[in-house]
C-alpha cells in the first residue's frame, strides 16, 4: 500500500515509525514531514491545511491509505475533502472533529448524555461572563471555545484575574477567534490521564493510557506548553478506574456522537482528571496525543494499518488490540525559551550514538536538515522515548538517552515520570 501521512510533528514521526513497521506499508509520504520522518516516509513539501492541493497529491500518487495527525486539518474539514474525492483516510469529518474543536459542542454533549465532566456555564457575551463571575466560586477555569495550541485555557484565582481572563480571551482575542465563544467551568483538582482510542462509528478500543507533563520547568512550574514528556501506563489508571470510564464515558460518548448524527471515525483522545468524586472528562481531542503518541505507540503490538482500516471499514469489533506488557518514558528536549521565544538552526549532536539502540526511539518534532546536519527548527525539538519492564526503568533509560544528545540551549525537564514514585 501508499500511505500518506498529514502532520510534522513527534506524533507524526511516532507514527510513521509504526506504520513502517507494517508489512502492508510500501511507500510511505508525509505532508509536510520534517527532518527524521525522512528516514520512513519520502516528504513532500504541502502544508496540511492545503487540502485541495494534498488531495490532488493523493491521487496523482495513487495513495491507498491517508492518515492525519494534526487537529487544525481534522477540525477544518480534510476527511470531508478526501472522502468527496473518493479517497480512502483516517480521522474524523469536520462533523465529528467538532469534538475537539468546539469546547462548548462538547461540554452540552456531555451534559445531554450524562458524561461525567466539570459542571460549566457557556457564554459568547463577555457582559454576561462577566456578570457570571461576581457570583462563581474560586479557582475557576476559563476555556476559548475553539483550538487555541493547547494555549486557550486559563486557570484563574480570584475575581479579578478571572474578569481578566474574559477580556483577554472574548475582547482582545487573544486566542484569534477561537474566543468567540466560552466555556467557564468549575476547577477540579485530582490526577491527570491521557487516554487515546480507536473508534470505527460504533465499536471503541482504549489504547493504554498515559499522563503528560503540560508545563514547561521542573516541579509542573512555568508556562503550560504542547508536552514535555510523558509515561506509559499510569499507574493511577487502576482497573476500578478504566471500569467506570468504560461504564460512564469511553461508549457512552461514541454513541451520543452517532445518536447526534455525527458518527466519530478516527482517535478519540479522553483527557480525564481523577477528581475525588471520580473520573471526569477535562476534554476530547480528536486525534493522538502530542507527546502520548511517543509512549503508546511503541508498546503496540499490532499492525496499525490494519487497525486504521478497521475504522474506516467499521470493523474494530473483529481487531484484538493489544500492548506489551512493558512501560515507556519519553522526554522531550527543547530550545531554550520554548514557549514564549527561541532561537533555531542550532546543530544536534549526538543523535548518531541512539541509532539502532534496543528500546530507544528518538521522535523528531523540530528538526531539519542542511548539508547533511540536523539542526533544531521549532520549540520542541525531540522526543526521546525509551522502554523498559516497569515504569522505573524505562524512565532511567530515557534520561540516559536524552543526555546523549546535545544542542545549543537545549533544556529537558528532569522530572518526567516522577510521579510514579507517589503510586
Ligand atoms: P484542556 O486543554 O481542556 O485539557 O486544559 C488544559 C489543562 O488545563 C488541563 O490539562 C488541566 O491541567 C487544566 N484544566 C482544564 N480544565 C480544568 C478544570 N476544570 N479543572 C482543573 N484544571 C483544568
Ligand atoms: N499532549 C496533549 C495533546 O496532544 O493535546
Amino acid at each position: 500500500m501508499k500511505i500518506l501521512i498529514v502532520g510534522s510533528g513527534g506524533r507524526e514521526h511516532a507514527i510513521a515509525w509504526k506504520i513502517a513497521q507494517s508489512p502492508k506499508a510500501d511507500k510511505i509520504y508525509c505532508a509536510p514531514g520534517n527532518a527524521g520522518i525522512e528516514e520512513y516516509a519520502e516528504c513532500v513539501p504541502i502544508g496540511a491545511m492545503e487540502f485541495e492541493k494534498l488531495a490532488a497529491f493523493a491521487k496523482e500518487k495513487e495513495i491507498d491509505l491517508t492518515v492525519v495527525g494534526m487537529d487544525d486539518p481534522l477540525v477544518g474539514g480534510i476527511v470531508d475533502v478526501f472522502e468527496k474525492e473518493g479517497l480512502r483516510v483516517f480521522g474524523p469529518r469536520k462533523n465529528a472533529a467538532i469534538l475537539e474543536g468546539s469546547k462548548a459542542f462538547s461540554k452540552d454533549l456531555m451534559k445531554k448524555y450524562g458524561i461525567p465532566t466539570a459542571a460549566y456555564e457557556n457564554f459568547d457575551d463577555p457582559e454576561k461572563a462577566l456578570a457570571y463571575l461576581e457570583t462563581a466560586e474560586f479557582p475557576i477555569v476559563l476555556k476559548a471555545d475553539g483550538l487555541a495550541l493547547g494555549k486557550g485555557v486559563l486557570i484563574c484565582n480570584t475575581l479579578e484575574e478571572a474578569k481578566d481572563g474574559v477580556r483577554t480571551i472574548m475582547l482582545d482575542k487573544q486566542f484569534g477567534t477561537a474566543g468567540n465563544r466560552m466555556v467557564i467551568e468549575e476547577f477540579m483538582t485530582g490526577r491527570e490521564v491521557s487516554v487515546l482510542s480507536f473508534v470505527d462509528g460504533s465499536t471503541i478500543k482504549c489504547m493504554t493510557s498515559a499522563q503528560d507533563h503540560k508545563r514547561a520547568l521542573d516541579g509542573d512550574q512555568g508556562l503550560n506548553t504542547g508536552g514535555m514528556g510523558t509515561f506509559s501506563p499510569s499507574p493511577f489508571y487502576t482497573q476500578e478506574v478504566d471500569e467506570f470510564c468504560r461504564k460512564h464515558i469511553y461508549q457512552a460518548t461514541v454513541d451520543a456522537m452517532a445518536a447526534e448524527g455525527r458518527p466519530f471515525k478516527g482517535v478519540i483522545f479522553f483527557g480525564l482528571m481523577l477528581t475525588p468524586k471520580g473520573p471526569k472528562v477535562l476534554e476530547y481531542n480528536a486525534r493522538f496525543g502530542d507527546p502520548e503518541a511517543q509512549v503508546v505507540l511503541p508498546r503496540m503490538k499490532n499492525d496499525i494499518v490494519d487497525v486504521f482500516e478497521a475504522c474506516i471499514d467499521g470493523t474494530l469489533d473483529q481487531i484484538d488490540l493489544q500492548f506489551e506488557d512493558n512501560a515507556a518514558v519519553c522526554v522531550v528536549l527543547a530550545s531554550g525559551g520554548y514557549p514564549v521565544s527561541y532561537g533555531k538552526g542550532y546543530p544536534i549532536e549526538g543523535l548518531e550514538s541512539l541509532k539502532g539502540k534496543e528500546g530507544v526511539y528518538v521522535f523528531h518534532a523540530g528538526t531539519k536538515k542542511e548539508n547533511g546536519q540536523f539542526v533544531t527548527n521549532g520549540g520542541r525539538v525531540l522526543g526521546v522515548t525509551a522502554t523498559g519492564p516497569d515504569l522505573k526503568k524505562a524512565r532511567a533509560n530515557a534520561y540516559e538517552a536524552v543526555k546523549q544528545v546535545t544542542f545549543e540551549k537545549a533544556y529537558c525537564r528532569s522530572d518526567i515520570g516522577k510521579a510514579i514514585d507517589e503510586a
